[in-house]
């Protein structure tokens, strides 16, 4: 069966002692099951201060430069993040390829060095509104998944998890309706498929994000194709957070 998984973006946001209450009311108040995992994207520079201390709290990044070291000012590597506690990476995010301009081909490197160390990849996709309207999205998802995962082993690739953002909907208050959230969701796991085989597609969690809060994330959890959430602006009180596990427990 595969995982339900709850992960916080918190951006930009957040000052150290903020971040740290936080963590530790994420640490020990979250609702616990064998099947659910949160994972936590703090800012790098809290990193080194948040500790997981039960449960099942996996500490994440929100950008690494895929190089061992060398001169890449402002950048992070990945054994930094080891050195940090680090184990899990969240790439392609819409923000990242929109403000800081990362390519295709910079994702597909970043997906293979942190695969190659061991690292949990959360994969982000997802389209503009103005290719939904143009009724193109599927095939702009399909190509963001192909691109950087065509030379990816099934063994690799069923250590990511996918979380399809739609840009429309990330910090904008309007949400994906269930309709096209199945439909994009199902077309993910279909391309798995079509690509792997039965178990690596029934096996990969696939998350929604975009706007997702209290109110909407029961009737998003309840879609056939929906393995959890990634969660920005309601990640950033544990009031908000807790709201949305409850609903991905039930
Ligand atoms: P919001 O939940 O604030 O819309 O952000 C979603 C997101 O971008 C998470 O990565």
């Amino acid at each position: 069966m595969r995982k339900k998984i709850l992960a916080a973006n918190w951006k930009m946001n957040l000052s150290l002692q903020e971040a740290k209450e936080l963590f530790m009311k994420y640490n020990s108040l979250l609702p616990q099951a064998d099947n659910i995992d949160y994972y936590i994207f703090s800012p790098s520079i809290f990193l080194h201060e948040l500790r997981v201390v039960k449960g099942k709290l996996i500490l994440g990044a929100q950008n690494f430069y895929p190089e061992k070291s060398g001169a890449f000012t402002g950048e992070i590597s990945i054994s930094q993040l080891i050195d940090a506690h680090v184990n899990a990476v969240l790439i392609g995010h819409s923000e990242r390829r929109m403000l800081f301009n990362e390519s295709d081909e910079l994702i597909k490197q970043k997906v293979d060095f942190s695969l190659q160390n061991g690292f949990n990849v959360i994969f982000c996709c997802g389209e503009s509104i103005e290719i939904r309207d143009k009724k193109e999205h599927i095939n702009f998802v399909r190509n963001q998944l192909e691109v950087v995962f065509s030379h990816i082993k099934a063994t690799d690739f069923s250590k990511c998890v996918i979380a399809y953002e739609p840009i429309w909907a990330i910090g904008s208050g309007r949400t994906a309706n269930e309709k096209e959230i199945e439909e994009m969701h199902s077309a993910i796991r279909n391309w798995i498929l079509k690509k792997y085989d039965v178990s690596t597609s029934q096996n990969i969690s696939i998350l929604y994000g975009g706007s997702c809060n209290g109110k909407n994330a029961k009737s998003i959890f309840s879609c056939p194709n929906v393995d959890g959430g990634l969660i920005g602006g309601a990640s950033l009180t544990f009031e908000s957070f807790n709201e949305i596990a409850n609903k991905l427990q039930v």
